[in-house]
């Protein structure tokens, strides 16, 4: 059974609309919603923070999956726990003791990601493979919505399948999941080729939110993904 799934990054939606924007989103199909969070130094542009995560969280049952594009990340995980996030995205790049930090969002109780940006090699995760639950392959340099897909971040994304494959086989841990996810660019040209190189969630902003039917728009995302593995 093929399993991607679709998540929808809110940073191009129309904020003034939010629940709105939300609905929409659900009703297309999309099973999680990507929330990036921005603090002005990781990333020149400020975004949205913990009391807005919260408002959505009241409002819908998608899987809300926070990207944490912000210095020190291990400052604000206590306050995202607590807005009703399922996952928190923390960048390698931010992340002095990662193997801690992953261990203190999963003893909250919810699912422990890591980014890398498009520069940083999947190396730097090999040794949390264990403990992560998904890892995100930012495939445009963060910071803004409406960028484009950066072609040789699919070869990075084989060799981050291959790298969980081996864990897999050498610890004997057949079972351990781990999803990877891909963050910038993606659309009907771009979806086939991420999830031909091993990504099985699509984070999608702008061709999501721009699209003039999101529900058709999802089918053929998903469509186009399903076919390219
Ligand atoms: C980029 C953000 C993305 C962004 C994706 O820095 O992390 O989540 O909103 O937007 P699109 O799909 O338009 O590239
Ligand atoms: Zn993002």
């Amino acid at each position: 059974m093929v399993d991607i799934k679709i998540s929808a990054s809110i940073l191009n939606s129309d904020f003034a609309f939010l629940a709105d924007e939300i609905k929409k989103v659900e009703r297309a199909g999309a099973e999680m919603l990507h929330i990036d969070v921005m603090d002005g130094m990781f990333v020149p542009d400020i975004s949205i923070g913990p009391p807005v995560v919260k408002c959505i969280r009241k409002n819908t049952g998608l899987f809300l999956d926070v990207h944490l594009m912000t210095k020190q990340p291990d400052r604000m995980l206590d306050s995202f726990i607590e807005s009703g996030a399922d996952s928190l995205n923390v960048h390698v790049e931010e992340c002095t003791h990662l193997d801690r930090t992953l261990h203190y969002i999963k003893d909250a109780g919810k699912k422990a990601a890591v980014a890398l940006n498009p520069s940083t090699p999947v190396s730097t995760i090999e040794n949390v493979l264990g403990v992560v639950d998904m890892i995100l392959i930012m495939t445009v340099n963060p910071g803004y919505g409406g960028q484009g897909f950066i072609k040789d971040m699919t070869y990075k994304i084989r060799k981050l399948k291959g790298l969980i494959e081996d864990y897999k086989r050498s610890t004997g841990r057949m079972d351990k999941r781990i999803d990877i996810q891909v963050d910038g660019g993606i659309n009907l040209e771009t979806a086939p080729l991420a999830a031909g190189a091993g990504a099985n969630i699509l984070v999608a902003g702008s061709s999501i939110f721009g699209a003039e039917d999101p529900v058709d728009f999802v089918k053929k995302l998903r469509k186009s993904a399903v076919a390219a593995i």
